[in-house]
């Protein structure tokens, strides 16, 4: 079976270009990311701090995560509502980061991300991929970009849904994030050692989607 790891800071085009490779693919894609994200949802809903590790923990066993595959698009279910419009929001986003932090999180969903890549060719994304959760994946890769392009992509993002914001706003939370997701003590986001390294600040939608396609197709 192949896998492939896709991991990197937020902003980066990794959801939108994981779905599209592993559509053409025809491999199974996973977004972690999203199980953080309704994670960060069920504690904000709860009116629980996200960054309080001990009472993100005591929620964990009242929270059962279901991945479903619907016309090649994965839908997320906490206790069997579909979350996968809500965990979307900027907010959901930043309380993502902060349970992401705490290791019971971590090991919540560690052995079910590990369970989806058994058995069927995947293509995974998010930030402990090649480092933690399939170190011995068939390829990784690392994408990034400076956070200065990633928060203009993510700005004008905004501005087409209606919800226009400041760039300076943007690119804030972007740093925090960033932050945030590189100075954790438990499966920070870094490059694997054996990944290629993808930068995208000065190349297009397109011409990244060729560069990765080029990048896994030489290597499976
Ligand atoms: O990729 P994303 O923006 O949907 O991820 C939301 C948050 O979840 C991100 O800020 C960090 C966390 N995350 C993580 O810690 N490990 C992963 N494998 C995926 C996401």
């Amino acid at each position: 079976m192949v896998s492939i790891a896709i991991d990197g800071p937020s902003g980066a085009g990794k959801s939108t270009l994981a779905k599209r490779l592993a559509k053409e693919l025809g491999y199974i894609y996973v977004d972690t990311g999203a199980m953080y994200r309704s994670i960060g949802l069920y504690a904000l809903r709860r009116g629980v701090e996200p960054k309080d590790a001990d009472a993100v923990q005591a929620l964990l066993p009242g929270i059962e995560l279901g991945i479903q595959l619907q016309d090649g698009a994965q839908h997320v279910y906490l206790n069997g509502e579909d979350v996968s419009t809500d965990i979307r929001a900027e907010a959901v986003g930043m309380a993502a980061s902060a349970v992401s932090a705490h290791p019971a999180v971590r090991a919540f969903l560690l052995d079910t991300q590990r369970n989806l890549a058994k058995g069927q060719n995947i293509l995974m994304d998010g930030r402990d991929i090649g480092t933690v959760v399939l170190p011995d994946a068939t390829v990784k890769i690392f994408l990034t970009a400076s956070p200065e392009a990633r928060a203009e992509r993510r700005r004008k993002e905004l501005e087409e849904k209606g919800q226009p914001a400041d760039f300076a706003t943007v690119l804030a939370d972007i740093q925090q994030r960033d932050y945030q997701d590189t100075h954790r003590a438990v499966a920070p986001l870094k490059q694997a050692q054996d990944a290629v390294l993808v930068d995208s600040s000065d190349i297009d939608f397109e011409q990244t989607f060729a560069l990765l396609k080029k990048t896994i197709l030489e290597r499976i």
